[in-house]
């Protein structure tokens, strides 16, 4: 049954535009593609938009860092991003920018429309200020020692090796990463946003279904812990919008990069005609979608829907929240080679395998998505080579050899053939729900059911027989039947797959109300192989150049919180300062995770007898299993700390930004647990 046309604007997150996508980003685009496919294949009026998010403080020093222009390095990003999502046939009808025309306008009228009702407040701050550079400081680019464990090299708003959160001005001996200055405390005016304007209007729409129930509980505790003010403006130098009437004060990237959904609709409605105020105005009759990462709710849940309410935009009909991508049961590693962006993984593998992936493990809800790569392999191979793709090469060739490519005139089974158009409506429901997951099931026990009829039917020994033309000529023809229902369902996870098998079965490009009909007496194309299988050796491939990537590919949202001056090399020493150290050769004999600790593995070591227990901020990098066994440095005589989670009693040696970016210091083979290292 048609429902009636509905018209729906459809978005994902912005990327930042200095990093290359990557698969963890995929995962959001290739979920809200497929839906927003399946909605146009309903026949609905669609449009999916998209930008970069061009704006910041880690854009603007990125910039500066490779001795560009912020304009340009926005553009070569944007490029980039695009040709990425081009062949991930991730197909937005407008990708367009935050730093545009567009969104200037609309963010200046937003906010003006605020100001004049009084939802915005001005009050002077403290600030951290690197007096070299003459900049205000985000916490992430102020590092220094643990208030809590005294670890050092630590960012400005949380410690990676206790897991401590604290403000920028507990840090012990900041500094600046941008200069390496000593940051001073500077006062400046800043500008608010009055959420709490917005409570009652807030409290009821986060009831009303427009959110997933387990993000409506979270947002329900933020909001019992009350909401704050909202502060939207940030210092020269930024790269952004200045807020009128205010020179020197820019709007905080946060608040323009959702208007930059508006923008780019804005600047697809000047291209095509379409009406903006229809579709954007408060009281619009159209939908609007916001697919988004589980780590961005709060700005998409709470500020944006208040923001468009104060401002007379529509809000949001829903807000689609999603897990985190992990890999082979763990966080994207560098080290590991799983942090794998979008062109590396392109040059290796077939796109169309990682649509379907995804679609296999996607839910409604927000938990995380694992891409097994065992498992990749197998449900590809298996499901789809294996048993849709295969459905095709079983038939075909008979039907082009024997009948001139002409299908049959009946369909041999009937009672298959509603089964499987019968199932449209389960499998469009869990569309519609963007339960792929489940979609993807009821596909592969329909192709199962496919399968089970070719291997009953047997045309292989019909066409062995005489007589049996017009039998075998039925047969393929059903088979035929099976496998352009099962591609029309597939339609939405793989469109290329698509568009190749309506030119081999010579039809026009499917649609979901093209389920009714059946291909008789049609003669399609000769069969060229559709998808291939993945090959293990791609796989590994792919990986290994992820690991020599590191410092090619997308390693600049990395750097864009890495220091971006050398650090200076600490004070001389003399050698009796040195031998004071007592390094030693240590075994690590067991790694363990540490309860309510995010970052920390507790490492029993053994140094020549003598076992020892320390902390170390290296979960992030490494599993406790690879860890079990190795050989490693540590400082023996380093006295022994009581830690939040523990006594630590020694520290193991380690080089690296941190987080993810962390190597242990292994010796050569040979060493033994207790050497001293001198
Ligand atoms: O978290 C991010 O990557 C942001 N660039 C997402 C912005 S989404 C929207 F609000 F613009
Ligand atoms: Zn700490």
């Amino acid at each position: 049954m048609q429902e009636k046309q509905r018209q729906i604007l459809i978005t994902s997150a912005l990327p930042y535009a200095n990093g290359a996508i990557h698969i963890g980003h995929l995962v959001e685009y290739i979920q809200t593609d497929i839906w927003v496919r399946f909605q146009k294949m309903q026949g609905h009026i669609c449009y999916y938009v998209c930008a970069d998010d061009a704006h910041g403080t880690p854009i603007m020093l990125r910039a500066q860092q490779d001795g560009i222009t912020p304009e340009a390095l926005i553009e070569r990003i944007a490029a980039e991003h695009q040709a990425d999502f081009k062949a991930f046939s991730v197909a937005f009808d407008n990708f367009y920018s935050t730093h545009s025309d567009e969104n200037r306008m609309l963010t200046n009228t937003i906010y003006t429309t605020l100001d004049k009702k009084g939802h915005i407040n001005k009050r002077t701050i403290k600030q951290a200020y690197d007096p070299e550079k003459k900049m205000f400081l985000p916490d992430r680019f102020i590092r220094g020692e643990c208030p809590e464990c005294g670890s050092a090299d630590q960012y400005g708003d949380s410690c990676e090796s206790c897991g401590a959160t604290y403000s920028p001005t507990d840090l012990k001996n900041p500094v600046s990463a941008v200069s390496g200055a000593t940051p001073i405390e500077k006062e400046s005016e800043h500008y608010f946003f009055k959420l709490g304007d917005f409570a009652d209007m807030l409290r009821k729409w986060i009831r009303a279904g427009h959110l997933q129930a387990e993000v409506a509980n979270k947002l329900n505790e933020w909001f019992e812990a009350g909401l704050q003010e909202w502060d939207i403006s940030r210092d020269a130098p930024y790269f952004g919008f200045e807020i009128p009437h205010a020179p020197g004060k820019y709007f905080y990237v946060w608040l323009d990069a959702p208007v930059g959904y508006l923008a780019s609709f804005q600047n697809l409605c000047d291209k095509t005609q379409l009406d903006f105020d229809t579709w954007c105005k408060a009281g619009s009759n159209t939908e609007m979608y916001h697919f988004i990462g589980k780590d961005i709710i709060y700005f998409h849940a709470l500020f944006w829907p208040a923001i468009l309410e104060g401002s007379g935009f529509r809000t949001p009909t829903a807000i689609f929240a999603h897990g985190f991508l992990t890999v082979n049961g763990q966080k994207m590693s560098k080290s590991r080679g799983t942090f794998i962006t979008a062109r590396t993984y392109l040059n290796h593998l077939d796109p169309e395998y990682l649509r379907y992936y995804f679609a296999v493990k996607s839910g409604s809800g927000i938990d995380d998505i694992d891409l097994n790569l065992e498992d990749f392999q197998a449900r590809v191979n298996a499901d789809l080579v294996g048993k849709v793709i295969n459905i095709a090469s079983r038939c075909a060739g008979f039907i082009k050899k024997r009948f001139a490519g002409k299908l049959a005139a009946t369909i041999h089974d009937e009672t298959l053939l509603k089964t499987m158009v019968d199932s449209n409506n389960a499998i469009a429901k869990a569309y519609a729900a963007r339960e792929y997951a489940k979609a993807m099931r009821e596909i592969t026990t329909l192709a199962d059911k496919v399968n089970q009829y070719i291997d009953d039917q047997k045309p292989w020994i019909i066409a062995k027989q005489d007589g049996r033309d017009d039998e075998l000529q039925a047969v393929c023809t059903m088979g035929i039947n099976g496998f352009r229902l099962l591609v029309l369902y597939l339609k939405p996870v793989l469109p290329v797959l698509a568009v190749k098998t309506e030119n081999f079965l010579n039809i026009a490009p499917m649609q979901w109300q093209d389920v009714a009909d059946t291909l008789t007496e049609h003669t399609i194309n000769a069969f060229k192989p559709l998808l291939t299988r993945v090959e293990k050796k791609h796989i590994t491939a792919m990986i290994e150049n992820s690991k020599e990537d590191l410092n090619a590919h997308g390693s600049a949202q990395v750097a864009a919180t890495t220091p971006l001056a050398d650090k200076p090399i600490a004070d001389t020493i003399s050698i009796e300062d040195f031998m004071k150290l007592d390094l030693r050769i240590a075994k690590i004999i067991k790694a363990e995770t540490v309860e309510g600790a995010d970052k920390l593995l507790q490492l029993t070591l053994d140094i020549g007898g003598e076992s020892r227990k320390v902390f170390a901020g290296i979960k992030a990098a490494y599993s406790a299993a690879e860890l079990e066994g190795k050989l490693t440095v540590m400082v023996a005589n380093l006295a022994p700390r009581k830690m939040r989670f523990g006594l630590s009693e020694g520290m193991i040696l380690v080089a690296g930004a941190g987080g993810r970016e962390l190597f242990i210091l292994s010796p050569d083979q040979g060493a033994e647990p207790g050497m001293r290292v001198k």
